[in-house]
């Protein structure tokens, strides 16, 4: 069992034996966030992207917590910068973590950083938690192929953007299910601004009339156990 909690747009903490990890923690400034910056609890913050809806809070999380954060190296060297203990990683490289394996996938995005430095390739976390669930957040990303493969692994769960205009839309995420065939799928990075807006009802409908995955909606710093 692990505890997935979201506080909206791709943000989310995922607990498991009692480590918290977050990704992409995005919550001064994000019209969806309900929770301060001051009171979420972190072990790990593993960043998607250099994008601020993705590196987010991580510095000042990073700085109360002791939290290290976990990043392609372009990404970990402008955080250590910061004073940000890091885990510099690269794209198809994974680690075994005392929680778990995490391996940093590819994705079809940019990742320049909020003061303009120079981030690296955009990417997306695979989870393997030592509890036995296997997630996937595929950061923000068009849909590839190759996504297959990361179906491969066997998926508990896949957390997909499906806003549209930056990321897939709705009709190329039902093609990410179809590809990464997951348990459960938690659409992401929809309706948070005005132009990735999306009827997330109209999606859950179809993704489940094609395919086995459950849909998952979570309220705002709604949790469920997985
Ligand atoms: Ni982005
Ligand atoms: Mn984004």
């Amino acid at each position: 069992m692990a505890k997935l909690t979201y506080y909206g747009h791709a943000s989310f903490q995922v607990e498991t034996a009692g480590t918290h990890i977050l990704i992409d923690p995005f919550l001064t400034g994000n019209p969806a966030a309900k929770t301060s910056v001051d009171d979420v609890t972190a072990d790990y913050i593993l960043v998607t992207h250099g994008h601020s809806d993705h590196i987010g809070d991580t510095v000042a999380i990073a700085r109360r917590t002791g939290a290290v954060a976990v990043s392609n190296a372009e990404i970990a060297r402008w955080l250590s910068k910061q004073g940000v203990e890091t885990h510099a990683m690269h794209i198809g490289g994974g680690y075994p973590f005392p929680f778990g394996y995490v391996k940093l996938t590819q994705a079809l995005h940019g990742s320049s950083l909020p003061d303009g430095s120079y981030g690296g390739n955009p990417g997306g976390f695979l989870l393997k938690l030592d509890e036995g669930k296997t997630l996937y957040f595929a950061g923000d990303t068009g849909l590839f192929s190759d996504m297959r493969l990361i179906g491969d692994t066997g998926l508990d769960l896949a957390a997909v953007p499906i806003g549209d205009n930056f990321t897939m839309g709705p009709d190329d995420a039902l093609k990410a299910v179809e590809f990464l065939r997951p348990k459960i799928v938690f659409p992401m990075h929809y309706d948070t601004f005005a132009m990735i807006e999306q009827n997330v009802a109209a999606w859950k409908a179809r993704v489940e009339a094609v395919s086995d995955a459950e849909v998952m909606l979570l309220n705002v710093d709604g949790s469920v156990e997985i």
